[in-house]
């Protein structure tokens, strides 16, 4: 008998090492382990052999049984941990592949695509960003800035003030700025000169039409130093032409006004849809410039001395601007005009409008 159970045993063994997989190894179990199988028998029935043969049969068979149940352990995990490696392998997912339909990806605005581009130019000529309030008060958007009681900009008709507005010549009064420059004094109120900042922002004016928008978008610049000429913003400003719209440009200052800025100039750049000639390759007339050869893009000037008295002497800016001692330039320019004519747009109003027809093209 005790070599039946050796027979047995020795080709239980060699099943459990071949066993190729989790369900063959349950086979073999249960046709070697299971109820019905020989050695469990064999087992159940040691009372009925011969006295003799009893204890080293009901050995030998308990065993046998053991030494299989190890051996199925073992088999077991073995093929498990395989089993798992296959099959992590076969579940591995590429998370860096495309979606499956590929998913829509969102971009930004035309216009803070635009104002960033603007930003990185002057930043990298040493201008820091600074931001200022959108509702201002009357002191900082007109008075401040050396607008006289009858400027017409001052007019309800032309600025949105923020109700209740009782007396439009109130300094403490509340509008929509009209322009960033209110934030040429309140920087200088915060730091003393040298100083040089840009300052982007929203801007708000009661005009609609193909090129003017209720609300847009400017970015002043304000250099204050000692020495500051026109040279430098002429200099300046041809930097920032050549960076965004091409190394040919050229830039022009034609005789202007503003209130705040003595001497003021508007800026014109070389058309680049004509090279600034004023008309194609075909002689016709180019669109662009209407044959001026140049678009009239920001308005600047040298900063008035009256905008420097406006400014207090504190501890925060000390020694202060002293328009003896100072001198500087300003600009100021539009966000949205130039994405309008550096991307041929029609009218400037279809940047508001939200239709993503635009929105993709960019
Ligand atoms: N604030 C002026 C405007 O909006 C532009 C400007 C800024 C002019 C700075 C001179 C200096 O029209």
């Amino acid at each position: 008998m005790t070599d039946r159970i050796a027979e047995i045993r020795a080709e239980a063994e060699q099943a459990i090492t071949t066993a190729a997989d989790t369900p063959t190894l349950e086979d073999v179990r249960i046709r070697y382990l299971g109820r019905k199988a020989e050695l469990p028998n064999l087992l159940r029935n040691v009372a009925e052999l011969p006295p003799s043969e009893r204890a080293a049969t009901g050995k030998a068979a308990n065993e046998a049984r053991k030494a299989l149940e190890q051996a199925i352990e073992q088999r077991e995990k073995q093929l498990a941990a395989k089993e798992l490696d296959a099959r992590l392998v076969r579940d591995r997912v590429d998370i860096t592949l495309d979606g499956d339909p590929a998913p829509h990806v969102g971009r930004l605005h035309l216009i803070t695509q635009t104002r960033r581009e603007i930003e990185d130019v002057f930043v990298g000529l040493g201008f820091n960003v600074a931001e200022g309030p959108e509702v201002e008060t009357v002191y900082y958007n007109f008075d401040a800035l050396n607008h006289a009681p009858t400027h017409p900009a001052r007019l309800l008709s032309d600025t949105f003030y923020v109700a209740p507005v009782t007396d439009i010549f109130d300094p403490d009064a509340f509008l929509l700025r009209v322009h960033t420059s209110p934030m040429q004094v309140r920087a200088m109120e915060q730091q003393p000169p040298p100083l040089y900042i840009i300052v982007p922002g929203r801007t708000y004016r009661p005009d609609n039409d193909a090129t003017h928008t209720p609300q847009f978008h400017q970015i002043e610049g304000l250099a204050v130093d000692e020495d500051i000429t026109l040279a430098d913003l002429k200099g300046t400003l041809l930097h920032f032409a050549r960076a965004f719209f091409g190394d040919e440009r050229d830039v022009r200052l034609r005789p202007h006004h503003f209130p705040f800025t003595e001497p003021s100039v508007e800026v014109d750049i070389s058309c680049f849809n004509c090279d600034g000639a004023g008309f194609l390759r075909d002689g016709s007339r180019c669109p662009l410039c209407k044959g001026e050869g140049w678009l009239e893009v920001l308005g600047a000037g040298e900063v008035d001395p009256n905008v420097y008295a406006h400014v207090p002497t504190t501890e925060a800016n000390a020694p202060g601007y002293d328009p003896e001692k100072v001198q500087g330039f300003a600009w100021g320019l539009g966000v949205d005009r130039m994405a309008m004519l550096k991307h041929g747009l029609p009218d400037l109003r279809i940047m508001f409008e939200n239709d993503l027809r635009l929105a993709e093209q960019f």
